[in-house]
Protein backbone atom coordinates (compact mmCIF):
# COMPACT_ATOMS: atom_id res chain seq x y z
CA UNK A 1 0.00 0.00 0.00
CA UNK A 2 2.56 2.69 1.21
CA UNK A 3 4.28 2.17 -2.46
CA UNK A 4 1.06 2.14 -4.31
CA UNK A 5 1.36 5.55 -2.55
CA UNK A 6 4.77 6.71 -3.43
CA UNK A 7 4.30 9.11 -6.52
CA UNK A 8 2.44 6.52 -9.19
CA UNK A 9 -0.84 7.45 -11.60
CA UNK A 10 -2.46 5.19 -8.85
CA UNK A 11 -1.30 7.48 -5.46
CA UNK A 12 -4.57 9.55 -5.86
CA UNK A 13 -7.28 6.95 -6.38
CA UNK A 14 -5.51 4.83 -3.82
CA UNK A 15 -5.67 8.45 -1.33
CA UNK A 16 -9.04 8.46 -2.12
CA UNK A 17 -10.14 5.44 -1.87
CA UNK A 18 -8.60 5.53 1.63
CA UNK A 19 -10.71 9.10 1.81
CA UNK A 20 -7.68 11.03 2.76
CA UNK A 21 -8.16 13.32 0.02
CA UNK A 22 -10.36 14.30 -2.90
CA UNK A 23 -9.67 13.37 -6.53
CA UNK A 24 -10.14 16.44 -8.90
CA UNK A 25 -11.29 15.49 -12.18
CA UNK A 26 -9.95 17.60 -14.95
CA UNK A 27 -10.23 17.14 -18.63
CA UNK A 28 -6.92 15.70 -19.02
CA UNK A 29 -7.12 13.29 -15.52
CA UNK A 30 -11.08 12.20 -15.68
CA UNK A 31 -10.56 10.23 -12.71
CA UNK A 32 -14.39 9.74 -12.65
CA UNK A 33 -14.60 7.53 -16.14
CA UNK A 34 -11.92 5.26 -15.23
CA UNK A 35 -9.33 6.93 -17.24
CA UNK A 36 -5.52 8.47 -15.75
CA UNK A 37 -4.57 11.25 -17.75
CA UNK A 38 -2.45 11.29 -20.45
CA UNK A 39 -0.56 7.88 -20.02
CA UNK A 40 -1.60 4.82 -18.80
CA UNK A 41 -0.95 4.04 -15.41
CA UNK A 42 1.31 1.32 -14.29
CA UNK A 43 1.04 -1.75 -12.39
CA UNK A 44 3.85 -1.56 -9.89
CA UNK A 45 2.77 -5.02 -7.82
CA UNK A 46 4.90 -7.35 -10.47
CA UNK A 47 8.04 -5.35 -9.19
CA UNK A 48 7.17 -6.40 -5.70
CA UNK A 49 7.43 -9.91 -6.65
CA UNK A 50 10.88 -9.14 -8.78
CA UNK A 51 13.49 -11.16 -7.47
CA UNK A 52 16.72 -9.92 -10.22
CA UNK A 53 20.06 -10.71 -8.71
CA UNK A 54 18.84 -11.99 -5.48
CA UNK A 55 20.87 -15.00 -4.35
CA UNK A 56 19.66 -17.75 -2.65
CA UNK A 57 19.22 -21.85 -2.13
CA UNK A 58 16.85 -24.61 -2.61
CA UNK A 59 17.28 -28.03 -0.88
CA UNK A 60 15.82 -30.82 -2.24
CA UNK A 61 15.64 -29.10 -5.59
CA UNK A 62 17.21 -31.77 -7.66
CA UNK A 63 13.02 -32.45 -8.36
CA UNK A 64 9.53 -32.40 -6.99
CA UNK A 65 8.34 -29.29 -5.22
CA UNK A 66 11.78 -28.03 -4.62
CA UNK A 67 12.57 -28.37 -8.14
CA UNK A 68 9.45 -26.25 -8.83
CA UNK A 69 9.99 -23.37 -6.30
CA UNK A 70 13.77 -22.95 -7.66
CA UNK A 71 12.23 -22.10 -10.96
CA UNK A 72 9.66 -19.52 -10.07
CA UNK A 73 12.32 -18.07 -8.10
CA UNK A 74 14.92 -17.85 -11.16
CA UNK A 75 11.80 -16.62 -13.71
CA UNK A 76 11.68 -13.89 -11.34
CA UNK A 77 14.89 -12.85 -11.88
CA UNK A 78 16.71 -14.69 -8.47
CA UNK A 79 20.45 -17.07 -9.15
CA UNK A 80 19.75 -20.35 -7.02
CA UNK A 81 21.69 -23.03 -6.01
CA UNK A 82 20.07 -26.15 -5.51
CA UNK A 83 21.34 -28.64 -2.81
CA UNK A 84 20.00 -32.26 -3.22
CA UNK A 85 21.75 -35.70 -1.90
CA UNK A 86 22.95 -37.23 -5.84
CA UNK A 87 26.45 -36.84 -7.15
CA UNK A 88 24.77 -35.61 -10.74
CA UNK A 89 21.51 -33.78 -10.89
CA UNK A 90 18.55 -35.56 -12.63
CA UNK A 91 17.49 -34.37 -15.80
CA UNK A 92 14.62 -33.00 -14.67
CA UNK A 93 17.21 -30.68 -12.93
CA UNK A 94 19.30 -30.51 -15.85
CA UNK A 95 15.84 -29.34 -18.35
CA UNK A 96 15.05 -26.58 -15.97
CA UNK A 97 18.35 -25.23 -15.75
CA UNK A 98 19.19 -24.86 -19.45
CA UNK A 99 15.33 -22.98 -19.64
CA UNK A 100 16.64 -20.61 -16.78
CA UNK A 101 20.01 -20.20 -18.72
CA UNK A 102 18.22 -19.55 -21.80
CA UNK A 103 15.47 -16.58 -20.00
CA UNK A 104 19.03 -14.83 -19.62
CA UNK A 105 19.49 -11.99 -17.50
CA UNK A 106 21.64 -12.91 -14.93
CA UNK A 107 19.14 -15.76 -13.64
CA UNK A 108 21.20 -18.89 -12.75
CA UNK A 109 20.31 -22.46 -11.46
CA UNK A 110 23.19 -24.81 -10.44
CA UNK A 111 23.37 -27.60 -8.91
CA UNK A 112 25.09 -28.96 -5.58
CA UNK A 113 25.43 -31.95 -4.33
CA UNK A 114 24.91 -32.29 -0.43
CA UNK A 115 23.00 -33.69 2.48
CA UNK A 116 21.60 -31.80 4.72
CA UNK A 117 22.30 -33.83 7.93
CA UNK A 118 25.61 -32.65 7.61
CA UNK A 119 25.79 -29.55 9.58
CA UNK A 120 29.17 -27.90 8.89
CA UNK A 121 29.53 -29.23 5.37
CA UNK A 122 26.20 -27.30 4.45
CA UNK A 123 27.03 -24.36 6.35
CA UNK A 124 30.55 -24.14 4.27
CA UNK A 125 28.92 -24.56 0.68
CA UNK A 126 26.24 -21.83 1.82
CA UNK A 127 29.31 -19.68 3.03
CA UNK A 128 30.93 -20.55 -0.93
CA UNK A 129 27.91 -19.28 -1.81
CA UNK A 130 27.78 -15.87 -0.03
CA UNK A 131 31.66 -14.98 -0.51
CA UNK A 132 31.29 -15.49 -4.66
CA UNK A 133 28.08 -13.89 -4.71
CA UNK A 134 28.39 -11.30 -2.51
CA UNK A 135 24.79 -11.29 -0.74
CA UNK A 136 22.57 -13.84 -0.17
CA UNK A 137 18.98 -13.44 0.51
CA UNK A 138 16.56 -16.50 0.03
CA UNK A 139 16.83 -19.68 1.37
CA UNK A 140 13.81 -22.71 0.89
CA UNK A 141 14.36 -25.77 2.65
CA UNK A 142 12.67 -28.33 1.14
CA UNK A 143 14.63 -31.69 1.28
CA UNK A 144 12.23 -34.09 3.15
CA UNK A 145 11.53 -37.94 3.43
CA UNK A 146 8.45 -39.90 4.31
CA UNK A 147 10.03 -42.20 6.05
CA UNK A 148 8.44 -45.57 6.32
CA UNK A 149 4.92 -46.42 6.87
CA UNK A 150 5.25 -48.49 10.73
CA UNK A 151 2.28 -48.83 13.10
CA UNK A 152 2.61 -46.17 16.27
CA UNK A 153 3.42 -49.18 18.53
CA UNK A 154 5.95 -50.68 16.61
CA UNK A 155 7.72 -47.47 15.20
CA UNK A 156 11.84 -48.27 16.45
CA UNK A 157 14.02 -45.32 17.37
CA UNK A 158 16.19 -45.56 14.67
CA UNK A 159 13.90 -45.34 11.98
CA UNK A 160 12.13 -41.99 13.71
CA UNK A 161 15.76 -40.98 13.97
CA UNK A 162 16.17 -41.08 10.04
CA UNK A 163 12.96 -39.01 9.73
CA UNK A 164 13.98 -35.89 12.38
CA UNK A 165 17.79 -36.25 10.75
CA UNK A 166 16.51 -35.09 7.40
CA UNK A 167 13.08 -32.97 8.33
CA UNK A 168 14.04 -31.43 10.98
CA UNK A 169 17.63 -31.16 12.05
CA UNK A 170 18.16 -30.48 7.88
CA UNK A 171 15.74 -27.81 7.83
CA UNK A 172 17.87 -26.24 10.91
CA UNK A 173 21.17 -26.86 9.31
CA UNK A 174 19.53 -25.01 6.05
CA UNK A 175 17.83 -22.33 7.36
CA UNK A 176 20.98 -21.19 10.02
CA UNK A 177 23.55 -22.24 7.10
CA UNK A 178 21.40 -19.47 5.36
CA UNK A 179 20.64 -16.88 8.29
CA UNK A 180 24.63 -17.04 8.59
CA UNK A 181 25.31 -15.22 5.31
CA UNK A 182 22.32 -13.07 5.75
CA UNK A 183 23.46 -11.43 8.83
CA UNK A 184 26.67 -11.21 7.19
CA UNK A 185 25.45 -9.74 4.67
CA UNK A 186 23.34 -7.21 6.66
CA UNK A 187 20.20 -6.65 4.58
CA UNK A 188 17.74 -9.34 5.33
CA UNK A 189 16.64 -12.05 3.81
CA UNK A 190 13.17 -15.11 3.49
CA UNK A 191 13.46 -18.31 4.82
CA UNK A 192 10.85 -20.58 3.61
CA UNK A 193 10.63 -23.89 5.66
CA UNK A 194 8.54 -26.77 3.59
CA UNK A 195 6.20 -28.45 6.34
CA UNK A 196 3.19 -29.87 5.84
CA UNK A 197 -0.50 -30.16 6.66
CA UNK A 198 0.81 -32.93 8.48
CA UNK A 199 2.29 -31.26 10.84
CA UNK A 200 -1.16 -29.66 11.66
CA UNK A 201 -3.65 -32.32 11.45
CA UNK A 202 -2.79 -36.50 11.44
CA UNK A 203 -3.48 -38.13 7.78
CA UNK A 204 -5.94 -40.21 8.20
CA UNK A 205 -5.51 -44.46 7.81
CA UNK A 206 -1.47 -43.97 7.66
CA UNK A 207 1.10 -44.84 9.94
CA UNK A 208 3.39 -41.74 9.82
CA UNK A 209 3.86 -40.84 13.15
CA UNK A 210 7.62 -39.95 12.49
CA UNK A 211 6.61 -37.49 9.55
CA UNK A 212 3.87 -35.78 11.12
CA UNK A 213 5.56 -35.14 14.22
CA UNK A 214 8.65 -33.89 12.20
CA UNK A 215 6.53 -31.69 10.19
CA UNK A 216 4.85 -30.00 13.77
CA UNK A 217 8.52 -29.46 14.81
CA UNK A 218 9.25 -27.61 11.35
CA UNK A 219 6.44 -24.98 12.66
CA UNK A 220 7.68 -24.39 15.89
CA UNK A 221 11.25 -24.06 14.36
CA UNK A 222 9.81 -21.91 12.07
CA UNK A 223 8.21 -19.54 14.69
CA UNK A 224 11.22 -20.09 16.93
CA UNK A 225 13.61 -18.74 14.30
CA UNK A 226 11.06 -15.63 13.31
CA UNK A 227 11.51 -14.42 16.93
CA UNK A 228 15.17 -14.56 16.84
CA UNK A 229 15.95 -12.99 13.39
CA UNK A 230 13.32 -10.75 13.25
CA UNK A 231 15.63 -7.60 14.20
CA UNK A 232 18.20 -8.16 10.99
CA UNK A 233 14.83 -7.86 9.40
CA UNK A 234 15.57 -12.05 8.08
CA UNK A 235 11.53 -13.81 7.97
CA UNK A 236 10.77 -16.80 8.86
CA UNK A 237 7.96 -18.27 7.61
CA UNK A 238 6.53 -22.22 6.24
CA UNK A 239 4.15 -23.69 3.59
CA UNK A 240 2.07 -26.30 4.71
CA UNK A 241 1.23 -28.55 1.42
CA UNK A 242 -1.70 -30.92 1.47
CA UNK A 243 -1.88 -34.27 -0.72
CA UNK A 244 0.78 -33.21 -4.08
CA UNK A 245 1.49 -35.45 -6.64
CA UNK A 246 5.56 -35.61 -6.79
CA UNK A 247 7.02 -38.75 -6.96
CA UNK A 248 7.09 -38.98 -2.71
CA UNK A 249 3.37 -39.13 -3.00
CA UNK A 250 3.75 -41.12 -6.58
CA UNK A 251 4.96 -44.14 -4.68
CA UNK A 252 2.49 -44.73 -1.93
CA UNK A 253 -0.26 -44.27 -4.82
CA UNK A 254 1.21 -46.88 -7.37
CA UNK A 255 1.42 -49.17 -4.37
CA UNK A 256 -2.09 -48.11 -3.75
CA UNK A 257 -3.78 -46.92 -6.38
CA UNK A 258 -7.47 -46.29 -4.29
CA UNK A 259 -5.58 -43.93 -2.37
CA UNK A 260 -6.16 -41.33 -5.22
CA UNK A 261 -10.05 -41.53 -4.08
CA UNK A 262 -9.33 -41.20 -1.01
CA UNK A 263 -6.85 -38.40 -0.64
CA UNK A 264 -8.91 -36.43 -3.14
CA UNK A 265 -12.75 -36.74 -1.27
CA UNK A 266 -10.35 -35.59 1.75
CA UNK A 267 -10.47 -31.81 0.78
CA UNK A 268 -13.21 -29.75 -0.83
CA UNK A 269 -11.39 -29.02 -4.03
CA UNK A 270 -11.86 -32.97 -4.73
CA UNK A 271 -8.27 -33.05 -6.02
CA UNK A 272 -4.57 -33.80 -5.07
CA UNK A 273 -2.35 -30.87 -5.47
CA UNK A 274 0.08 -30.02 -8.67
CA UNK A 275 3.81 -29.04 -7.46
CA UNK A 276 3.26 -25.75 -9.64
CA UNK A 277 0.68 -24.64 -7.39
CA UNK A 278 3.06 -24.10 -4.92
CA UNK A 279 5.00 -21.56 -6.82
CA UNK A 280 2.86 -18.22 -6.30
CA UNK A 281 3.21 -18.84 -2.94
CA UNK A 282 6.69 -19.57 -2.44
CA UNK A 283 7.78 -16.49 -5.03
CA UNK A 284 5.09 -14.74 -2.75
CA UNK A 285 7.32 -15.35 0.99
CA UNK A 286 10.53 -14.65 -1.32
CA UNK A 287 10.06 -11.08 -2.24
CA UNK A 288 9.08 -8.15 -0.85
CA UNK A 289 5.39 -7.76 -1.17
CA UNK A 290 5.52 -10.55 1.79
CA UNK A 291 7.74 -7.92 3.75
CA UNK A 292 5.44 -8.12 7.10
CA UNK A 293 4.96 -11.56 7.13
CA UNK A 294 7.00 -13.59 9.74
CA UNK A 295 6.52 -16.58 11.54
CA UNK A 296 3.51 -17.61 9.74
CA UNK A 297 2.50 -20.83 8.24
CA UNK A 298 0.85 -20.66 4.82
CA UNK A 299 -1.26 -24.41 4.10
CA UNK A 300 -1.74 -25.06 0.63
CA UNK A 301 -3.87 -28.17 0.48
CA UNK A 302 -7.46 -27.71 -0.94
CA UNK A 303 -9.02 -27.14 2.53
CA UNK A 304 -7.65 -30.26 3.77
CA UNK A 305 -7.69 -29.09 7.27
CA UNK A 306 -11.15 -27.87 7.36
CA UNK A 307 -13.12 -30.89 8.07
N1 LIG B 1 4.33 -34.17 -2.05
C1 LIG B 1 3.51 -33.91 -1.06
O1 LIG B 1 2.32 -34.28 -1.07
C2 LIG B 1 3.99 -33.13 0.14
C3 LIG B 1 3.03 -32.72 1.05
C4 LIG B 1 3.44 -31.98 2.16
C5 LIG B 1 4.77 -31.68 2.33
N2 LIG B 1 5.69 -32.10 1.42
C6 LIG B 1 7.08 -31.76 1.69
O2 LIG B 1 7.62 -31.07 0.58
C7 LIG B 1 9.01 -31.33 0.49
C8 LIG B 1 9.33 -31.81 -0.92
O3 LIG B 1 8.63 -33.02 -1.13
P1 LIG B 1 8.41 -33.68 -2.57
O4 LIG B 1 7.02 -34.17 -2.62
O5 LIG B 1 8.93 -32.79 -3.63
O6 LIG B 1 9.33 -34.97 -2.38
P2 LIG B 1 10.50 -35.57 -3.29
O7 LIG B 1 10.83 -36.86 -2.66
O8 LIG B 1 10.12 -35.55 -4.72
O9 LIG B 1 11.69 -34.51 -3.07
C9 LIG B 1 12.41 -34.44 -1.89
C10 LIG B 1 13.84 -34.14 -2.22
O10 LIG B 1 14.58 -34.03 -1.00
C11 LIG B 1 15.84 -34.64 -1.21
N3 LIG B 1 16.47 -35.06 0.04
C12 LIG B 1 16.06 -36.05 0.88
N4 LIG B 1 16.94 -36.19 1.88
C13 LIG B 1 17.91 -35.26 1.70
C14 LIG B 1 19.10 -34.91 2.39
N5 LIG B 1 19.49 -35.57 3.50
N6 LIG B 1 19.86 -33.90 1.92
C15 LIG B 1 19.49 -33.23 0.79
N7 LIG B 1 18.38 -33.54 0.08
C16 LIG B 1 17.61 -34.54 0.53
C17 LIG B 1 15.52 -35.85 -2.09
O11 LIG B 1 16.68 -36.36 -2.73
C18 LIG B 1 14.50 -35.25 -3.05
O12 LIG B 1 15.10 -34.70 -4.20
C19 LIG B 1 9.33 -32.34 1.59
O13 LIG B 1 9.82 -31.68 2.72
C20 LIG B 1 7.97 -32.96 1.89
O14 LIG B 1 7.89 -33.48 3.18
C21 LIG B 1 5.32 -32.82 0.34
Amino acid sequence: MFSLLRGSNCSRLTAHRLGWSTPSPTSSSPVGDGSFGVSAPKPSIFNEFALKDRVGIVSGANRGLGLEMALALCELGAKIYAIDLPSTPSDDFKTVANYVKAMGEGRKLEYISGDVTDQLAIRAEVEKIGTNEGRFDVCIAAAGVLGPTIPTLEFGTEEFDKVLAVNVKGVLHTAQAAGRQMVRFGKGGSIIMIASASGTVVNRDHEWIAYNTSKSAVLQLARNMAADFGPQRIRVNTISPGYIYTKMTAAALEAQPELHERWASANPLGRLGLPEELRGVAAWLAGDSSAYCTGSDILVCGGHTVW
